[in-house]
């Protein structure tokens, strides 16, 4: 009997992203709140007798390169858990589809969010019964993001985005997300940061403040709060996502900001109906425009098909 079941996971928003100067491994201190909006990846895993792995983009995010076969995040994840959970000289096999609605190299965690969603899946598939703890020491090992896709919810990341704590968030937050078809590099903007601001504090810039507005539920609190280090980085590479910003503030945002690394734009509006009002506007130049809200659920089985 077929077994399968679907993981879907979510991407985030940072709501503050403070970026210290780089440290010796080369990763940025950060202090930073990850907010989990509705846009989501669902990730399908079928019993099989050896491993293959597919991704289907939704058609409105047009052509993406996705990473080569067996260079996936999600080949990773299988590989780690095998090595760490299973018996010596066990393989993984199972057949993975991935079906991507979150922009890809967009700033909002995509990546993360499969291999999130392969960890929970392929730990349920093998039976393996991994601590949640050890699911998170597994996430950080994957990607500093990873650990958060887990957990989803509003939290707090520190380290370098890895150590995550759920925080207070009294809201229901509208955004409007403005994806564009030519990614952004994660290292390279942070390869920029370290250009631009070389004398950059060792310490990131606290994330107090937007901690404060969300335990506020005040969406206008929020928007004179949130803040992202690397938004000056990505401009500087992109200055059309500047005059984006720009667009969806006189649009009726109450605030305009670049998702983590971008180019991913994001705006918070006072309501849903707002929302929907400033993607409305700026469809009239967008080819792709999206309404979200958040916090949403980490990542979490949605079907399941029989288990013994
Ligand atoms: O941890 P992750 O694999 O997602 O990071 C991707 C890249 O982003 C790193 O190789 C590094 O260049 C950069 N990065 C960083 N500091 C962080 C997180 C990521 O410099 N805190």
């Amino acid at each position: 009997m077929t077994r399968s079941l679907t993981v879907r996971a979510a991407a985030k928003i940072n709501l503050h992203l403070g970026v210290g100067a780089p440290r010796e491994d080369g990763f940025h201190p950060l202090d930073t709140v990850y907010q989990a909006v509705s846009l989501y990846d669902d990730l399908t895993a079928y019993a099989a007798d050896d491993w293959s792995l597919t991704t289907a983009v939704a058609a409105h995010l047009g052509e993406v390169e996705l990473p080569a076969a067996g260079d996936n995040i999600v080949d990773r994840v299988a590989e780690l858990l095998c090595a760490r959970r299973c018996d010596d000289g066990c393989r993984p096999t199972a057949r993975v589809e991935v079906s991507k609605t979150i922009p890809v190299a967009g700033g909002m965690a995509g990546g993360s969010a499969d291999a999130a969603a392969a960890l929970v899946a392929l730990d349920r598939l093998w039976d393996l019964r991994t601590p949640d703890s050890e699911m998170l020491a597994l996430a950080a090992e994957l990607g500093s993001d990873v650990p958060f896709s887990l957990i989803g919810g509003t939290a707090r990341g520190v380290g370098r985005g890895e150590l995550v704590t759920p925080t207070d968030d009294f809201g229901a937050w509208s955004w409007v997300v403005v994806p564009d078809d030519r990614g952004l590099s994660t290292p390279a903007v942070f390869r920029h940061f370290d250009a631009l601001f070389p004398d950059a504090s060792p310490e990131p810039a606290p994330a107090q403040p937007v901690l404060t507005a969300l335990a506020s539920g005040d969406p206008v609190a929020l928007a004179a709060a949130l803040h992202n280090d690397l938004e000056a980085a990505a401009v500087d590479l992109r200055p059309d996502l500047g005059d984006l910003l720009a667009r969806g503030e006189s649009e009726g945002a109450l605030r305009g900001l670049v998702s983590g690394s971008g180019p991913t734009c994001v705006f918070l509006c006072e309501s849903a109906e707002a929302a929907r009002d400033v993607a409305a506007s700026l469809a009239s130049t967008r080819p792709v425009v999206l309404t979200a809200h958040g916090p949403v659920a980490g990542a979490h089985v949605v079907d399941t098909s029989p288990f013994p």
